[in-house]
Parts: structure tokens; C-alpha cells; sequence
């Protein structure tokens, strides 16, 4: 299973000044020193965190895979075509949320994703679907064109109860087997952290893992390369 480094949070600790630093472009290297499969970041409207700039230098010097989440506002579409990451991660995106509060409906919003998907496609970008773990959801996205779905594994992290836990996991493990049987690849992520990690590696047609809040936390104490190593650890122990 590979993971991929969300660095908004560098971003967001250089907004707090306006400043330039700490810069995100430099988090990417350490990222990938450390052995990290991808570089994420999400350029919002509200250019909250990742800026234009960011998003062209990332481009230029990652030399994994550039995984750039984004809402589909035309805006942001026309930036994404421009800079052609690898892949694009199509998320909702509201102005007040603090993070990306649920998946993209797929079914309500199906013939401007599945529009925008082919624009991609026709730049060769790869789009990944982030969506909550339902069957219609998953099917739906299928039909879209999409070569993946990134399953929010949000309501698994934040269940306080072991039970409830349980259940959330029960229902990222069915919702992969199924995307896997009608043929499109599984990513997931949101709110993974050094605790919760585990189990979902064990889904072992998971492909890759987006985090991001928990390692730059982390990293405030250790180091960023200190606490992607950490998180390799556990994807690596956990995934065999
Ligand atoms: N995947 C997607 C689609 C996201 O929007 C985010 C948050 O930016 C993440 C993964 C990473 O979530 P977290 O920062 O909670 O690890």
C-alpha cells in the first residue's frame, strides 16, 4: 500500500504570516526523501493554505506523482489543465468547512463530473473520485470514466466508540470489494492518523493513503521526515 503526503498544513502555517516560509515546495522534497508515493495538496477557491505558485513549482519538481484535490470550479478546472498533474482528486468544497466535510455526489452531479472527467482524460490526467463508501456512489462513479475513487475513511476516524469504528470499517471493506469487482482502483483517506491507520491498510485492495493533518502534527515535534517514516512504518508492518 503507498502513501501519499498531503502538505495543505505547511501551506497553512505560511498563510498564518503571509510569509514564505515554511514552503510547502520544500516539504515536497523531505516528503520524498523520506519515501513517500505522492505528493497531495488541494488548491482551494478561498486559496486558504496552497497557492497558484505552489501548485506550477509542485509540477516542476516532484518527481513521484503530483496529486492535485480540487472542486470542480471552473476556475480551478482551468488551472488543473494548465499545470497537468498526475492525477486530480475531485472533492466538495465549501467556503466555511474547516476540511472536507463529505464525499462528492456523484449521482446529483453526474453529468458535470463525468464532462469534466474527459476534459482530464483529453489532457491525460488521471481522476480519482473522493466519495463516501456506498455502492451507488461507487457505481455511479465507475460510470463517470474515473480511474479511481479515494474513499472517505472521515466517519471511521472521527467514531468515538469501538463499535461504531467497527462498523464504519465494515463499510470501507465492502465498499472496496465492490469497486474492485466492477473495475475501478480504491484509494481512501481523511482523518488518518497514527492510531487509526492500521486496520485500513489490512484492506489490501486499498491501493494508496492520503494523510495529511496527522503527520504535519506530528512533524511540529519530530520532523516532517521523522513522521512520514513513522507512518510508513505502521503502512508497511500492517499492509504485509
Ligand atoms: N483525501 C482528501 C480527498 C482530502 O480532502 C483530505 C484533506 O485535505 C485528505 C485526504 C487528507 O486528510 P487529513 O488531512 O485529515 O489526513
Amino acid at each position: 500500500m503507498k502513501l501519499g503526503v498531503n502538505i495543505d498544513h505547511i501551506a497553512t502555517l505560511r498563510q498564518a504570516r503571509h510569509s514564505q516560509s515554511p514552503d510547502p515546495v520544500y516539504a515536497a522534497f523531505i516528503c520524498e526523501l523520506a519515501g513517500c508515493d505522492s505528493i497531495v495538496c488541494h488548491l482551494r477557491e478561498d486559496r486558504r493554505h496552497i497557492q497558484d505558485r505552489d501548485v506550477y513549482l509542485l509540477k516542476q519538481v516532484v518527481k513521484t506523482r503530483l496529486n492535485l484535490e480540487m472542486a470542480l470550479s471552473e476556475e480551478i478546472v482551468k488551472i488543473a489543465l494548465d499545470v497537468k498533474p498526475h492525477q486530480v482528486t475531485l472533492v466538495p468544497e465549501k467556503r466555511e468547512e474547516l476540511t472536507t466535510e463529505g464525499g462528492l455526489d456523484v449521482i446529483k452531479n453526474f453529468e458535470k463530473i463525468k464532462k469534466n472527467v474527459k476534459r482530464f482524460h483529453n489532457a491525460g490526467i488521471k481522476v480519482s473520485l473522493f466519495i463516501e463508501p456506498e455502492e451507488n456512489q461507487i457505481l455511479k462513479s465507475k460510470e463517470t470514466g474515473a480511474e479511481f475513487i479515494e474513499i472517505h475513511t472521515g466517519r471511521y476516524a472521527e467514531a468515538k466508540a469501538e463499535e461504531d469504528m467497527q462498523k464504519e470499517l465494515e463499510k470501507i471493506v465492502r465498499a472496496t470489494d465492490y469497486a474492485i469487482s466492477i473495475g475501478i482502483r480504491v484509494n481512501a483517506g481523511h482523518g488518518l492518523d497514527y492510531h487509526n491507520t492500521g486496520p485500513i491498510c489490512r484492506i489490501k485492495e486499498i491501493e494508496e493513503l492520503n494523510i495529511g493533518y496527522s503527520i504535519i502534527c506530528r512533524a511540529v515535534f519530530v520532523g516532517l521526515e521523522t513522521a512520514i517514516r513513522e507512518m510508513l512504518d505502521i503502512i508497511r508492518r500492517e499492509s504485509r
